[in-house]
Formats: structure tokens, C-alpha cells, sequence
């Protein structure tokens, strides 16, 4: 979409349609509360009214968007109304149109702007690529918007550039786990990495089934090994840890399916489970904004993925796999692959000596039944690490809720045969996944985000949301590594 700024009044130009915003029972311009009848637009948050204002003011349709009390304003609030506008205009099957908003908003210009181009982008967000049908108006897509100002027109800009390249990184995101199973395989997963590197001058290596057999990945291959597309790990690397640039490592779990393997899922919903690579789709939209708004830092991305599949070939309970440390795992529950993955890539991570380490991935249906799809639960090592992934995690809308990692937690992933067990029993589900992990991060600064309530909506949460992947994650390590910078 084409974002544009300028100063002026929304209400004296002409427009197919215009959006204004106003907060709650704060006085409207006379021109517009001349329009409404009694209290039938008030301003409360996300509440909106279309008028046909027949010549009284210059735009033949107006919206009016409410954005709740001013005090409560933040950057979701900006997120989600301009979400709201995008998608009025396309159910106006308007290409083009105007939005300001009535007073000003009490946050820098910069981050409402950010936030009103995310909303913008996002909400205009929808996942066709198989759709052949679509009639024009099922196509329909807006192409652009101009916001209008009173000032900071240079902030705004620059706002606006930086929230367009995160709801790109967003958009890539979500495209990735929004993809079947059959098409995003682990091989496409390393092109898509190839392609990105080209794009953007990242090192790239792709590891196949026989470099990693020659490495001794050994978790990542039992995953993998009951599937015909064979498992890859994938590592991006943006910038050097040259000129003392912190390194920070991203580490996604990439599982293009999971059948559950041997441990079969249930038929109901197993459907979804082509977006078990939401952690990797996140690393993957995040190295794409950190390189797109050259982020002064050494960001390493890393991708664990396999497809777990059940078959001949398949790893199967009771087996005892050797990982990348050297530390082994008893296979209790092969539907309990994303920590055997994960373990590969945490232990690598440790060659970089990072200032961060943080994992992505749909780990566990514990954290969903926990905090359902408003928040990302979190565990680490380091709280100065999680402190700031809980700030990035405020400002960005994706919000990250702490659960412990106390000793007691640690004891209950132990094995009697083996170093771990990657199956426990059912009471702290995410905690104990976490527990797992906390085994192969050893002395990193290292926070796990289980991302498996939010990584994917069957009705949106959010008016920026659509049915199916969010991308989450992807704002909110943007939002980490600025933190990082300088
Ligand atoms: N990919 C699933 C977790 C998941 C569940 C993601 C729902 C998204 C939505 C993961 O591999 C899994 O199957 N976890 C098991 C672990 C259990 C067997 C210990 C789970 O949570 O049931
Ligand atoms: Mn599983
Ligand atoms: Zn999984």
C-alpha cells in the first residue's frame, strides 16, 4: 500500500472516503455533530459509524473511528483502528483514502505513525495465493492511504517507512506458516533462506541430512528421519560482531508438519499443524526487517526444521537420541519433537558467544490453554533478558507473560535411562518444555518464547489479525534488537 503524509484538513478535501478519528466524548467538529443524531457515536475505542455527508463536508463518505479516552491511548490503540479503516475501505471497495485524527495523540509522532502503518498494512493482510476463483471484487485490495498531520511531517515519514518494512517482515511471516505442508517443505524452507541472503546480503549456510549426519545433529535427524523430506538446518547471519556490535541469536523451531509421527495426533485439527514453523517464520520475517532497516547489531537466525512424520523409518518412543551437545534424550512422546529440534540449535547458538539468545516455537497446547492468544509465554535464564523481551512486548502489542523456571522444574525433565526425557506429565506442559530446553542453552543469556497460542487465529484476536497465521513474533524481536542498539 502507498502511504502518504500532508498537513491540511481532512474534512475540506475532497475524497471517496475519509476516516476520522476521535476520542471518547470529546467534543466532534460542529460540521460533523451536525451529522449524527443524539449519541450514536460516542468515540469508545474501536466503536465506528459510516455517514454519507451530502455536500456538508468535502469527502462523500466519512467514518468516524473511535480511539476510547485520550489518556488510555497506546500504539495498539493506533494499531488496531487504522486496521479497522483498511478494512472499511475495502469493504467500501475504495482504493484510496484519507484519515487524520480529531486532536492529537498523546504519544511521539513517530510511534503513532509506526503503529497506523502496521494497522494499515496488517489489516489489509489476506492470504489468497490459492484462491483461483476470486471474483474483482473478492480481489479487491486497497492500494493506497494519505494520513493527514499538523506537524512533525519528517517524523511521520520516517515512522510510517519503519512500520511498512515490519509489516512486510510480517506479511513474510505469515505467508510462510499460512503455506501447506506440501508446498513449505524443510528443503524450501533453506531456498527461502538462500533467496533472502541474495536479497539482502546475509551469509547463508544450509546443513542437508547427510551434513548433518556428518555434524552429529543427531536431534534434528531423528525428527526428521521418519519423512521423506528430509530435514535442514538453516543459519542467517546479518552483520559481524565486528566494531563490538552485540550478537544476538534467534533460534526457530521448524517443524513444516507435525503428524505427531508414531504418537499420532488426532485427525481433528491435525490440519493446522502445517504451522508448527511459526518460530522459524518469525526469524525468518525478523532477519528480513533487522537487515531491510540496517539494525547497527550481529544477528544470527537460526532454523531447526523437520517434518514429523510416522512411517518405517520413524523414531519411536523409547528411543534414546543423541543430540549436538552430546547430551542424549529418551524419546518418550514423538509428538514431543519440537525440544529435540530445538536442542540442536540452542547448543550451536553457544558458538557465537551471544549477548541473546532467544527460541521461537510452537512448543506446547499447555501455553494455550494458558494464556489462550492474548499473550506469549516466556522462560529464560537471564531477567535481564526477559525484563526487556516483557518491554518489547508492550511496545509492539505482543505481549509476553513470565512463567518460572525454578529447580523443581529442572528435576522433572531428569531421565533414569538418559541425560532428559522430552516427556513429562501433563501439569506444567510449558514449563517442563522449557525445562527441556533450559538443558542444551548452558550459560547463554536465553529467554524461550512458546508462541503456540498466538501463532495462529482461527478468528482474529486482533482487527490486524486475519484467519490463520499472525506472524507474531516478528515486531516483537524488532522491538528486542532495537533495544540492543547503541
Ligand atoms: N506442535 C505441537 C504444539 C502445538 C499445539 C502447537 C497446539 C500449536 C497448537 C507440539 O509439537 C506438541 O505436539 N506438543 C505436545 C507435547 C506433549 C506430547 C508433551 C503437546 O503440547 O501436547
Ligand atoms: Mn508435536
Ligand atoms: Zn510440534
Amino acid at each position: 500500500m502507498e502511504i502518504s503524509v500532508r498537513t491540511g484538513d481532512l474534512l475540506r478535501e475532497p475524497a471517496a472516503l475519509a476516516v476520522l478519528a476521535a476520542f471518547e466524548d470529546s467534543p466532534l467538529p460542529t460540521a460533523v455533530s451536525e451529522l449524527l443524531e443524539a449519541d450514536d457515536f460516542r468515540g469508545r475505542a474501536k466503536q465506528s459509524l459510516l455517514l454519507y455527508p451530502r455536500g456538508a463536508v468535502a469527502p462523500r463518505r466519512l467514518l468516524l473511528l473511535g480511539l476510547g479516552k485520550r489518556e488510555a491511548v497506546t500504539a495498539e490503540t493506533v494499531r488496531q483502528a487504522s486496521a479497522i479503516a483498511a478494512q472499511k475501505a475495502r469493504e467500501l471497495q475504495v482504493s484510496a483514502f484519507n484519515m487524520g485524527a480529531d486532536g492529537s495523540i498523546p504519544l511521539p509522532p513517530e510511534v503513532t505513525a509506526q503503529a497506523f502503518a502496521e494497522g494499515l498494512e496488517l489489516g489489509a493482510y489476506r492470504y489468497t495465493r490459492y484462491q483461483t476463483g476470486l471474483t474483482p471484487e473478492q480481489r479487491f485490495a486497497v492500494e493506497g492511504a494519505t494520513v493527514f498531520v499538523s506537524g512533525a511531517v519528517e517524523q511521520v515519514r520516517a515512522g510510517i517507512a519503519r512500520g511498512q518494512v515490519l509489516a512486510r517482515g510480517v506479511a513474510f511471516a505469515r505467508d510462510l506458516a499460512n503455506a501447506p505442508g506440501n508446498a513449505v517443505t524443510p528443503a524450501v524452507l533453506g531456498e527461502e533462506a538462500l533467496a533472502l541472503g541474495e536479497r539482502l546480503g546475509l551469509q547463508v549456510t544450509v546443513l542437508d541430512k547427510a551434513q548433518l549426519t556428518e555434524q552429529g545433529f543427531g536431534g534434528i535427524l531423528a525428527v526428521g528421519q521418519g519423512s521423506a523430506n528430509e530435514p535442514r538446518f538453516i543459519v542467517m547471519e546479518y552483520g559481524s560482531a565486528a566494531e563490538g556490535k552485540p550478537t544476538i541469536c534467534l533460534v526457530g523451531k521448524g517443524i513444516t508438519f507435525d503428524s505427531g509421527g508414531i504418537s499420532i495426533k488426532p485427525a481433528e485439527g491435525m490440519e493446522n499443524m502445517k504451522m508448527d514453523m511459526g518460530g522459524a517464520a518469525a526469524v525468518f520475517g525478523a532477519m528480513q526487517a533487522a537487515a531491510e532497516l540496517k539494525l547497527p547489531l550481529h544477528v544470527v537466525g537460526i532454523v531447526c526444521s523437520a517434518e514429523n512424520m510416522p512411517g518405517a523409518t520413524s523414531f519411536r518412543p523409547g528411543d534414546i537420541v543423541t543430540t549436538l551437545s552430546g547430551k542424549t534424550v529418551e524419546v518418550l512422546n514423538t509428538d514431543a519433537e519440537g525440544r529435540i529440534v530445538l536442542a540442536d540449535g540452542l547448543h550451536y547458538a553457544q558458538r557465537y558467544n551471544p549477548a541473546a539468545v532467544v527460541d521461537l516455537a510452537t512448543l506446547t497446547g499447555a501455553i494455550q490453554i494458558a494464556l489462550g492468544p492474548h499473550a506469549i509465554g516466556m522462560m529464560g535464564t537471564s531477567q535481564e533478558l526477559a525484563d526487556r523481551l516483557v518491554r518489547a512486548g508492550e511496545a509492539s502489542g505482543e505481549r509476553v507473560w513470565q512463567l518460572p523456571l525454578w529447580d523443581e522444574y529442572r528435576e522433572m525433565v531428569k531421565s533414569e535411562i538418559a541425560d532428559v526425557k522430552n516427556r513429562v506429565g501433563r501439569p506444567a506442559g510449558a514449563i517442563t518444555a522449557g525445562a527441556f530446553l533450559a538443558a542444551f542453552a548452558g550459560e547463554m543469556p536465553w529467554a524461550h518464547l512458546d508462541i503456540a497460542g498466538t501463532a495462529w487465529v482461527d478468528r482474529p484476536a486482533r482487527p490486524y489479525q486475519s484467519r490463520g497465521a499472525t506472524g507474531v513474533g516478528v515486531r516483537l524481536l524488532i522491538e528486542l534488537l532495537q533495544s540492543y542498539v547503541q
